[in-house]
This record gives C-alpha cells, sequence and structure tokens, in this order.
C-alpha cells in the first residue's frame, strides 16, 4: 500500500531529478515508468490508477520522439549578391515590382539583383504575372550563381506583421520543396521600415519560418527530418536589438510547438495524468524559476472541489489538477498573476453524449487547448524569465466520459467556494424560436465551465491580482465568431485593454462581448444557487456568467472562449493559439 501513499501525496518540487527532455514526445514512456509503482495496489482507487495509466497506452500507440526544427538565425549585413546557400528570399510589395518606361524594376534592390541575374527577375515575373501580392512566390533555380535559387515572395500592400510572418511561412515551404538547408531572406524595400520596427520585421519572419518548417509528424510511421538548418537576415541590421528579438521568437515558438503537439495528441495518449506529466517536465526544465504541484482526486476532495471532480467521474483515467508556478529569478514580485486553462483531455459529453450531426466529438481531444496555450506560455516564460512577475498556471485536467460512476443531470454539486450548481438546463431563455428543433441544450456536456469553477477559486486562493482564463468552451461562441477569432469576456476595461495590445502584437484574433447581466436569469435554478447550462441563445455568454459566479470581485478576471480558433479545420491540425498572446501580455505585467 505504501506504493499508492506515493501515489495520492502531492509533491511540490524544484524538480531536478525527473527525466529532462529537450522535448515532450517522449511523455507516454514516463508514465510508464510510474506505472510499476502502482501494480500491486489492491484497493479500488489503486485499481483504477493501475487502470489509469494502462489506458495512456491504449491502443500502443507511443509517440515517436521528434525534435523541434532547430533552425539557427543571423542578422547579417551583406550584400544580397554576395550571398551563398541554397535559397535567396526576397520579401516583395506590390510597390517594389513597379517598372519604369524601360521595363526595368524601380526598386534598387530588385534592379540590383536583376541586373546580376542578366535580366532573369524582370522576365520571370512578367511571364508569371507576378505582381507581389500576399501568398504570390515565384523560385528560379539559377546555376552557376552563389545562391542555388532566388525566390520573390509577395507581401500585398500593407506591410503588416501577420505579411511578414507569412513571409517567414512560405519561405519554410520553398526551403521545405526544394530539400534547402540554408536560405537568406531580405525585403525589398527594407530601408523604409523605421529602425526602431526592424527587429520585430526580422522576429515575425522567423516566427514564421520556425512555425512553417515545424509538422507534427509523432504519430506517423514514416517522415522526413526537415533539412532546414540557418537562415541569414539580411538588411534588418545587427546588434544586440535584433538577436535579443530573434531569441524571444524562437523561445515563444517552442511554447506554440508544444501547445500544438499537446492538443494534436489524441486522448488515448495525453490522459489527465500525461497532461500533469507534461506540466512537471517543464517545471523539471527550468527547475530555476519553477515549482509544481500536482494534486489528486483525493487532496481535490480534501479542498472540496465537487464541481471538477463531478467532471473526471465517469472515467478509468483519474483527474489531476495541475499548479505550475514561476517566480522571477530577481526575486522581487511586484504582480501575482494566474493562467487558467481548461483542461478536458476528451469530453464525450457525458450522459448528454454528443451526438447530432456537427457536435465534432471526433474533435474532443481539442478540449485541453485552453491548457495547452497556458503550458506553452509557461514553457516559453521559463526560458524569457521575466523580472517583478509572478504567474501561476493551473489547470484543472479530467476527462467527460460516461460510466456508473459518472454525473447525473439532475445532480446537484458543491463547488469549492460552497455554491452549488444543479445540472440541468436553464428553461427561461427558451424561446418558441427553438422548440421542436433541438431545443433541448445538452447539461452534462457543459463541463468546462465545471472544472473551471473550481480552479477560479483556487486561483483566487494563490493571491493572484489578475486571472485570465482560456477554454474552448461553448460552440456558440463559434457560432458568434467564427474558427479563428476567440471571444473575450471582462468586466475590466483596463485587462481588455491590456490584453487587446498583447493580441495585436501576436496576431491572434480576440473580440470583446459582454457580460450582459440580466442573461443571469436563464441561469436559476429551483433547487441549487445556479445551473450549469444556460439556453442556446447568448451561450457562450451564459457560460462566462457561470464563471464570474467563481471569481473573487476584487481580481481583475478575464475569460477567453478559444473554441474557434483552437483547431485548424483545414490543415487537420492545433494552431497553438492562445501561446504568444498570453507571453506577450505576462511580459508587459513584467518589469
Ligand atoms: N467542449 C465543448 C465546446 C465546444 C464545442 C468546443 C464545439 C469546440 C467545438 C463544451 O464542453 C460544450 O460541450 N459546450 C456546450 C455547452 C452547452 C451544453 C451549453 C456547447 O457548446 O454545445
Ligand atoms: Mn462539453
Ligand atoms: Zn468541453
Amino acid at each position: 500500500m505504501a506504493a499508492i501513499r506515493v501515489a495520492s501525496s502531492s509533491f511540490t518540487i524544484r524538480a531536478s531529478t525527473l527525466p529532462s527532455s529537450s522535448f515532450s514526445s517522449s511523455y507516454s514512456n514516463f508514465s510508464a515508468s510510474v506505472f510499476t509503482k502502482f501494480e500491486f495496489g489492491l484497493s479500488w482507487r489503486g485499481m483504477r490508477m493501475a487502470h489509469s495509466i494502462t489506458r495512456a497506452a491504449l491502443g500502443l500507440t507511443q509517440p515517436k520522439q521528434i525534435d523541434p526544427p532547430k533552425i539557427a538565425f543571423s542578422a547579417k549585413e551583406i550584400d544580397l549578391v554576395e550571398w551563398k546557400g541554397d535559397i535567396l528570399a526576397v520579401g516583395v510589395t506590390e510597390k517594389d515590382m513597379e517598372r519604369d518606361e524601360n521595363s526595368a524594376f524601380k526598386n534598387v534592390i530588385l534592379q540590383k539583383l536583376d541586373l546580376h541575374l542578366g535580366g532573369l527577375l524582370s522576365e520571370t515575373s512578367s511571364e508569371e504575372d507576378f505582381t507581389g501580392k500576399a501568398g504570390q512566390s515565384t523560385v528560379l533555380r539559377l546555376p552557376g550563381v552563389g545562391s542555388k535559387r532566388v525566390g520573390l515572395i509577395g507581401l500585398g500592400g500593407a506591410s503588416a506583421r501577420t505579411a511578414y510572418r507569412s513571409l517567414g511561412e512560405s519561405v519554410a515551404a520553398a526551403a521545405k520543396s526544394s530539400r534547402a538547408s540554408n536560405v537568406a531572406i531580405t525585403l525589398a524595400s527594407s530601408e523604409g521600415i523605421a529602425a526602431e520596427l526592424k527587429p520585430s520585421t526580422a522576429s515575425a519572419i522567423a516566427t514564421g519560418a520556425i512555425l512553417g518548417t515545424f509538422d507534427d509528424n509523432r504519430f506517423k510511421s514514416e517522415s522526413k527530418k526537415p533539412a532546414l538548418q540557418s537562415i541569414d537576415i539580411l538588411g534588418l541590421g545587427i546588434g544586440p536589438e535584433i538577436d535579443k528579438k530573434l531569441k524571444y521568437a524562437e523561445d515563444v515558438c517552442s511554447g506554440i510547438i508544444l501547445g500544438k503537439e499537446l492538443v494534436n495528441a489524441p486522448a488515448n495518449v495525453l490522459t489527465p495524468g500525461v497532461l500533469a506529466e507534461e506540466a512537471t517536465r517543464i517545471a523539471s526544465d527550468h527547475s530555476d524559476v519553477f515549482t509544481v504541484k500536482i494534486l489528486d482526486e483525493e487532496q481535490c476532495k480534501e479542498l472540496k472541489m465537487g464541481s471538477f471532480l463531478a467532471v473526471g467521474a465517469a472515467s478509468c483515467n483519474p483527474p489531476h489538477f495541475i499548479h505550475l508556478c514561476y517566480k522571477p529569478p530577481g526575486g522581487t514580485v511586484r504582480t501575482k498573476l494566474a493562467l487558467v486553462g481548461k483542461g478536458l483531455t476528451f469530453d464525450c459529453g457525458g450522459y448528454n453524449i454528443k451526438t447530432g450531426p456537427g457536435c465534432m466529438i471526433e474533435l474532443m481531444k481539442f478540449d485541453m487547448g485552453g491548457s495547452a496555450a497556458v503550458l506553452g506560455a509557461a514553457k516559453s516564460l521559463g526560458k524569457i524569465k521575466p523580472d517583478g512577475v509572478e504567474v501561476h498556471f493551473i489547470v484543472a485536467a479530467c476527462e467527460n466520459m460516461i460510466s456508473g460512476t459518472g454525473m447525473r443531470p439532475g445532480d446537484i454539486l458543491t463547488a469549492s467556494n460552497g455554491k452549488t450548481i444543479e445540472i440541468d438546463i436553464g428553461h427561461t431563455n427558451i424561446l418558441d424560436l427553438d422548440k421542436g428543433i433541438n431545443y433541448k441544450v445538452n447539461n452534462t456536456d457543459a463541463e468546462g465551465r465545471l472544472t473551471l469553477a473550481d480552479a477560479l477559486v483556487y486561483a483566487c486562493n494563490q493571491g493572484a491580482e489578475k486571472i485570465v482564463d482560456l477554454a474552448t468552451l461553448t460552440g456558440a461562441c463559434i457560432v458568434a465568431l467564427g474558427p479563428s477569432i476567440a471571444g473575450v469576456f471582462t468586466p475590466s476595461d483596463d485587462l481588455a485593454e491590456e490584453m487587446s495590445r498583447a493580441s495585436e502584437n501576436s496576431g491572434e484574433k480576440l473580440w470583446r462581448l459582454p457580460l450582459e447581466e440580466a442573461y443571469w436569469e436563464s441561469m436559476k435554478s429551483g433547487v441549487a444557487d445556479m445551473v450549469n447550462t444556460g439556453g442556446r441563445q447568448g451561450g457562450a455568454i451564459t457560460a462566462a456568467l457561470f464563471l464570474k459566479q467563481f471569481v473573487d470581485e476584487k481580481v481583475q478576471w478575464m475569460h477567453i472562449d478559444m473554441a474557434g480558433p483552437v483547431w485548424n479545420d483545414k490543415k487537420k491540425s492545433a494552431t497553438g493559439f492562445g501561446v504568444s498572446t498570453l507571453v506577450e501580455w505576462v511580459i508587459k505585467n513584467s518589469s
């Protein structure tokens, strides 16, 4: 039984004893080694533990260990016609492509390059009707010249940060298709960019190149290693400023890639326990700034997290409550923040199972996208190490499944702040319009808010002054804002302003929606303090109002519903949404 006691005691570590890997891919191996500790557990709890670890390998799938793309970036100031390597890529706007009356380029860089290439550039771009529009590109193979290939990549009209990121992505794509390993990137009109904006232009290009090079091949039996090894950035200056920005881009990308991997991993591989191991690994990789605490079911019960535990109660994979804490290297803390992420490693809906067309049950491995954003941000911040700010990363991780031990519609739960919740639909908001067509709203399926309730109470108890939660919370938010914009809810105009500025830098799209108090009417219960589910109308708003019940009024709080942007339907892959905005925001709160 001793082994079981180990399992159910929390551990706070300045982890240096844990296996440290440069990447997350080995998590299943880690759980296999934990398994041996529980093998002989005889109690029901022990059985469930043993079972859960076995479940981590359901289907016998182990992610392959693949290192993330490691590209060496250097800012250089050399003449581009002197550069030698596989591809010289030039970002051009539509204006850069203008010609004079002799059909020569007006832009001096293009003029020079064209001269060097004997007019090939102007010839091909006319032939291929390359006008510099965003998304256009043309790559020339050039035997006998210092650069094996020269590419023109269209930036479109405006020179926005997103255009520079796309430039990096296009270059990564060109490098992939020609198996290029050394690449240079420059802009035809880099001299037109203000000096103070050059470093961030370079970092946007680098971000695009890293993320464009990354393919999540961990679950494919065969895959090629990316060939791209180095990128020289020409014409955007040299020195510590640009080097710092390039390093920042790499650090943020490593968190985005972790976020993508966590979301892409299927639910049979990424169980709540494995997610907890991932958090532990972040702490062990950056033990100078992180401590981690993982609470098991028993300890969550002691903290009276009845709302969270009810959601995980049906699953063989037990819930894990994750609390990762960042303390700045300097020691002085001026601001305390908390980032709370929804961590449903799978959401089948529970007894109100997801069945209808478009319910997306097959995609519900992504229902831990909020926690992926939070842990991805933690990984990046562990590398960046901002000063003056303490950050708590909190995830109530579990699986919403069906079994005899699961919560039922009609059950009443008690959250850790003492408030009671009836698992039922609110009726007052249902109009005639809804009758007949699917007017019922699934109530055991409104589970994310139940897990977040206890996580938010816990975050408030850490003394956080500002709390941001991220969650794939409602289909209603996708209906409202579509697949690429996240909904933001907050009573604080200041926090809304801070986050809006952070998202301008990250390029991730947020849109503020109202916390309309009048809609709380639909969340009233006859027998408990509230129900968990409002009507269909304004579903993203009633969900946010529910969360608000679990946040101290003196705390500045924001809820981000990222149900849409967590997933890229076209690429059938996770986006890593949230990581870069959170990192920007934490850094803005640091000193
Ligand atoms: N995880 C879902 C939300 C979701 C649905 C995200 C589709 C992405 C795509 C969440 O737990 C859920 O099921 N929400 C319900 C709430 C409803 C029962 C009030 C929904 O949106 O249908
Ligand atoms: Mn659900
Ligand atoms: Zn869910």
